[in-house]
């Protein structure tokens, strides 16, 4: 049986990538942010997660405005770092796991009817390589498989946030459901607020970050509900990443345990958020 042994929300701040990339985690500006990461880092490499699902946008990276699928789960058996404009990020090519993504994906559509766009062969952009480094750091080969799940955040209209909440509950029963001895982790990456464009490009929104984070531990159920409107209100354009915490979040149990919580700003034009959870 394969068991869900905890979930991870991480902003994926591109910079964060960089700072590792080119070994500046020390420096002044960085280290309160990595210091506060720490924990994550140790929580992780005990648990010796099998399979990480890692929830995240592509930003116009694999897919572009010629192609946009709102959920895009990667079912082949690697992918490599997508070059973004500097070269590839100097990290591991993730190894898929194709016999438990056609499950997913088979438990996803024929059980839950979500209508998952199916990807053999695809790059992973900062969304979903940042969140990793900041887990595992830097080694040879990532200490375990990676199912990319790429959501629509570019083209408007996004996903809602219950679509989002409600497809990580359908996530959980499809883990629940496969035969093979695997401890997953879910990652769900992107926020907190931030916005990097137009006239209210900087904006971070504090009392908002601090609300989501502690309501998505509590009760997050009513999160689900708050709609587009308010989200891209108060978090931000960018900030609407948030929704993609919500599939990890209903793919936990209904009543969970925070192991660690950091928030941080700023992180480049951005509000660091991470939270660490357990099944109670
Ligand atoms: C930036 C990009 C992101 O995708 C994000 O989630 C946060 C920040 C950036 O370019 O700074
Ligand atoms: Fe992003």
């Amino acid at each position: 049986m394969a068991t869900l042994v905890g979930g991870l929300g991480t902003s994926h701040v591109p910079a964060i990538g960089a700072a590792i990339d080119q070994g500046t985690t020390q420096d002044a500006y960085w280290k309160p942010l990595f210091d506060g990461v720490e924990p994550a880092r140790e929580w992780i490499a005990a648990l010796k997660p099998d399979v990480v699902i890692v929830v995240y946008n592509d930003h116009a990276s694999r897919f572009g405005l010629d192609l946009v699928p709102t959920f895009a789960l990667g079912v082949g058996a690697q992918f490599a770092p997508h070059d973004e404009g500097y070269g590839p990020r100097p990290v591991p090519v993730c190894r898929g796991n194709p016999d438990f993504g056609w499950h997913l994906v088979e438990s996803l559509v024929l059980k839950d009817e979500f209508d998952i766009t199916i990807v053999n062969e695809m790059t992973v952009d900062h969304g979903c390589t940042v969140p990793l480094s900041l887990a595992f750091g830097q080694p040879q080969e990532w200490p375990c498989e990676v199912i990319p799940l790429c959501v629509n955040l570019i083209q408007y209209p996004p996903p809602t946030g219950n679509r989002c909440y409600q497809l990580g509950k359908a996530i959980r029963r499809a883990i629940d459901s496969y035969d093979k001895d695997l401890r997953i982790v879910i990652f769900g990456t992107g926020g907190l607020s931030h916005q990097l464009q137009g006239e209210r490009a900087g904006l971070i929104n504090t009392a908002y970050d601090t609300m989501w984070l502690d309501r998505f531990v509590a009760d997050p159920a009513p999160l689900a509900q708050i709609g587009h409107t308010e989200l891209l209100r108060e978090l931000g354009s960018e900030g609407l990443e948030v929704i993609m915490w919500l599939i990890m979040r209903g793919a936990m149990d209904a009543h969970v345990k925070q192991v660690h919580r950091f928030y941080h700003v700023p992180a480049s034009n951005t509000a660091y958020g991470l939270l660490v959870l357990e099944n109670a």
